[in-house]
């Protein structure tokens, strides 16, 4: 009996483990959505920097940045034209395109 209740939780266990991967994973293909719907146009569908004369996200300026600084941009702007997403996005969404814009800067 002892080992059915002990099987019964390991499924329960990797059932989550799956769940919580397939959430995750989600929410990277989001931000990858995001990004080249309203970002790519001026930031390069790579990050690379787009027409506009954008700086490469896989910099070390860019990536030298915290998180917490990116998301800053991201929500109130940047002058001259980096436009604010702060009421458009929710903050969750511009978190995950910071975690986006960390693994461009991999490639
Ligand atoms: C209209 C074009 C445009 C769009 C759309 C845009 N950006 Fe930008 N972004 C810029 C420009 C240009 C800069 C550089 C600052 C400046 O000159 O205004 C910038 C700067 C940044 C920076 C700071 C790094 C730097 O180069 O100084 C980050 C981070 C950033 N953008 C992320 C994003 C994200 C994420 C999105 C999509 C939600 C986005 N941008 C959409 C034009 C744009």
């Amino acid at each position: 009996m002892k080992s059915l209740s002990f099987r019964l939780s390991l499924v329960v266990v990797l059932a989550l483990g799956v769940v919580g991967v397939c959430i995750s994973s989600a929410a990277a293909q989001d931000a990858a959505a995001t990004y080249k719907s309203k970002c790519a146009m001026c930031h390069g569908a790579d990050g690379k920097g787009g027409k506009m004369g954008t700086k490469d996200f896989a910099s070390p300026e860019i990536q030298g940045m915290t998180d917490a600084q990116l998301s800053d941009i991201v929500t109130k702007g940047k002058a001259p034209r980096m436009p604010a997403y702060g009421d458009k996005l929710k903050e969750s969404e511009i978190k995950e395109l910071v975690a986006y814009i960390r693994t461009l800067g991999k490639k």
